[in-house]
């Protein structure tokens, strides 16, 4: 086995929340989370996240929450539902709040029609303060992208637009059923910057089947004329055991863990050649973005929609499966839209499921929080804020020190610094600071 097998061939998590969403469960419902909301400070500002859990066709490779509706029936319904989530969360805080940032994924928030993105956002402002200087981020699909959608996005205030390309190669967009021409993207592209929507971020994916070098390079180079603030490069997740649909992906189809690994060095430094900052896991920006001074500044931060400015102590979901975190811990919605329909229409919270998080997560929060945003840790201070030493952090040493032997990782005092060469590591990193992660390994998926 190479060293690259050996570093990367257990699955470990994203590190979006800690603990993970596996370790989430049933006994925080929704008079657990009427509780939390209640007892929000008052004065400090939200972000809100809204999930669309819908689709027009259905890609083999996606392992977000989502479905195929093939008329506009079931979305318009979901979204009046959402109207009353909105307003039934709103009535459990004990005062009105203000926002900072707001986030609109899916699925794809493409499917929404003009009329419901207006009366979204009309019901957002209704029982929220947004700040006028909010960020409002939204996740397209730019097929079939409108400009009435667009205009619509923007007139309730969207800044920051998500695009999905994933791979540009014909043969690749077959084997995942993505077909997306590369004037469908450009189309998109110029009508969101049209709208004044100019901040831009383009998702792409490596490790997909019949993904070459050739081809890869070919995506990043067309990306890159598109000149988008921001992109985001992920590692394809196959986890064909939650997911079924990407069974229609055969395994053996996929590039191994060490090409993978490659394809990730490759866009690092292409992109890095082109003027882009390194960012975290899987993120680049240009040197003057947002989000590239705060990393620069180490005051990046992550959630469920990966890398972020945003500094909110509290993120609250609406929507089918939607997750929230709030200082008292994290809270998800049921997934099952029929099941989150019924609650709502019961007129309770559609909550199903979360963790309370507990002071030692929270520490060891922060020590994963801050590898994964700056590829170091001083643990010394992280501990101390908790009001312990480093050896609180005692239980992570040995698979640190293996890591220190392998040259993954540079030890010095209560410092972790990952080597630039092994960033894509970094999960494998978090991992020795993960205490529940041993109990439920097949929930992940693989660590590049
Ligand atoms: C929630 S999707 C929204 C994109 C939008 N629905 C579209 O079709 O373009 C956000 C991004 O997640 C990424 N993604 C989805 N499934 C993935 C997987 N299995 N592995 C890695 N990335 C994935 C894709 O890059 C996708 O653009």
């Amino acid at each position: 086995m190479s060293k690259i097998e050996t570093i990367f061939s257990a699955n470990v998590p994203r590190y979006t929340s800690y603990p993970t969403a596996p370790h989430f469960h049933a006994g925080v419902n929704d008079s657990v989370y009427r509780r939390w909301l209640a007892a929000l400070p008052q004065g400090e500002p939200l972000s809100l996240y809204f999930h669309i859990p819908f689709c027009d066709t259905l890609c083999w490779f996606c392992a977000c929450h989502t479905s195929v509706v093939n008329s506009y029936g079931p979305v318009r319904d979901y979204c009046r539902l959402l109207r009353q989530e909105i307003a039934l969360g709103a009535g459990a805080m004990k005062a009105r709040h203000r926002v900072s940032h707001i986030h609109f994924g899916g699925g794809s928030p493409t499917m929404l029609s003009a009329g419901d993105i207006d009366r979204l956002g009309c019901v957002i402002r209704a029982h929220f303060d947004v700040l006028p200087d909010a960020e409002f981020g939204v996740e397209l699909d730019p097929r079939g992208l409108d400009s009435a959608r667009v205009n619509a996005f923007r007139a309730i205030g969207v800044t920051r637009a998500s695009i999905g390309v994933q791979d540009c190669d014909p043969r690749v967009q077959k084997a995942i059923n993505r077909i997306q021409t590369d004037d469908e993207t450009r189309q998109a592209v110029r009508l969101l910057r049209q709208a004044g929507i100019d901040s831009l971020n383009l998702d792409l994916v490596y490790g997909l089947p019949e993904q070459t070098f050739q081809s890869w390079e070919q995506t990043l180079a067309f990306a890159v004329r598109l000149a988008p603030d921001r992109l985001s490069v992920f590692g394809y997740a196959h986890v064909p055991q939650f997911k079924k649909h990407q069974a229609l992906i055969s395994a053996a189809a996929l590039p191994g863990l060490e090409a993978r690994f490659r394809m990730a060095e490759f866009a690092r430094n292409y992109l890095c050649s082109q003027g882009y900052v390194a960012i975290g896991l899987d993120h680049f920006a240009r040197p003057q973005d947002k989000l590239a001074r705060a990393a620069g500044r180490r005051a990046l931060h992550r959630n469920f929609q990966g890398y972020t400015t945003d500094d909110a102590p509290t993120l609250l979901g609406f929507g089918a499966s939607a997750i929230g975190s709030l200082p008292q811990g994290y809270v998800q919605n049921i997934s099952a839209v029929p099941a989150w329909r019924a609650a709502i229409q019961a007129g309770r919270l559609p909550t199903g499921r979360g963790v309370e998080v507990t002071d030692t997560d929270r520490m060891r929060r922060e020590a994963i929080e801050r590898l994964m945003c700056d590829m170091r840790v001083n643990l010394d201070r992280v501990a101390a804020r908790y009001g312990v030493t480093r050896a609180s952090f005692s239980d992570a040493w040995p698979a640190l020190r293996h890591l220190e032997g392998e040259g993954i990782v540079v030890l010095e005092g209560g410092e972790v610094e990952i080597d630039p060469q092994w960033r894509p590591a970094v999960r494998a990193v978090c991992a020795a600071f993960d205490q529940y992660l041993t109990a439920r390994p097949a929930h992940h998926s693989s660590a590049v």
